[in-house]
């Protein structure tokens, strides 16, 4: 029997994309999330202050007794998931190794790869493709109006279209096979991302191949949980309105049992 309950952070809304696939996925597991919203965005910060960040939120995390961490944030897997692994005593999944081997696993040669300036300019979808097959090439392009257009409700304005194809341009001409949407925002925008690369490119969304590898890792572990169903609870570190109003839409359903809390000193 194991009760304990399954932890997830990220920069803010964007995590509850990885919580979503979760829920669907292992609906009998309880969620404790926390989204950093007094300090987002991360994606334009230094990787010191991006792991600083990370490392308080899993301490607030495993504080409240987690059996595993989810850095469902791919910018804070990107930088600091060796040091959450080196200072906590639970299991540490990131985002970055499981979208990675999802697009190799589907066959691609030539990936493109979407992230935020600090994934892209730190080469970690690079290094984890590389690491299962170094004859892949891969393309990366970062997006920094992608987030914005996610939080404010535009991902299906004309508008997502036009700038996801600006964004998109470099790689199309790279002929890519297979896209990878490495920031836990894009999947909002995946619709006007097929608009402009078609449906011959394959749309790796790496929420969906974490939630199979957190089920996968519980598994082998014998850490699920043998509830009938399980419940959620959300941290965050600003007032809670916006990311209520904004994550619903992430979420897919209504966000219940969201608390302020303050991180760091
Ligand atoms: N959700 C974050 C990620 O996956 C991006 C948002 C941010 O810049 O904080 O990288």
């Amino acid at each position: 029997m194991n009760e304990k309950p399954i932890g997830i952070f990220d920069s803010g809304v964007g995590g509850l994309t990885v919580c979503r696939e979760l829920l669907r996925r292992l609906p009998t597991e309880s969620l404790l999330y926390l989204g950093d919203t007094a300090r987002v965005p991360y994606g334009t910060k230094s990787a010191a202050i991006v792991t600083q960040y990370a490392l308080e939120a899993a301490s607030f995390l495993c504080d409240k007794g987690v059996k595993l961490l989810v850095v469902a944030c791919n910018t804070a897997s990107a930088v600091a998931l060796p040091q959450l692994r080196e200072r906590f005593g639970v299991p540490v999944l990131g985002v970055i190794e499981p979208g990675a081997r999802a697009a190799v696993t589907r066959g691609a040669r030539r990936i493109g790869v979407l992230g935020t300036e600090g994934t892209i300019h730190s080469g970690a979808y690079e290094r984890a493709i590389r690491q299962i097959d170094d004859g892949i090439e891969v393309f990366s392009v970062s997006c920094p109006l992608f987030v914005p257009l996610a939080e404010e409700g535009w991902a299906r304005h004309p508008v997502a279209a036009q700038i996801a194809a600006e964004y998109l341009e470099p790689l199309l001409q790279k002929k890519i096979d297979a896209l990878v949407l490495g920031c836990t925002h894009y999947p909002l925008l995946a619709q006007a991302i097929r608009q402009v690369v078609g449906s011959r490119v394959e749309i790796v969304d790496s929420a969906a191949s974490t939630a199979e590898e957190v089920a996968q890792l519980l598994e082998s572990r014998i850490l699920q949980a043998d509830t009938e169903r399980g419940d959620q609870q959300f941290f965050v570190t600003d007032l809670p309105t916006r990311f209520r109003r904004i994550g619903s839409e992430f979420l897919g359903a209504k966000l219940h049992h969201v608390t302020q809390i303050q991180l760091g000193s």
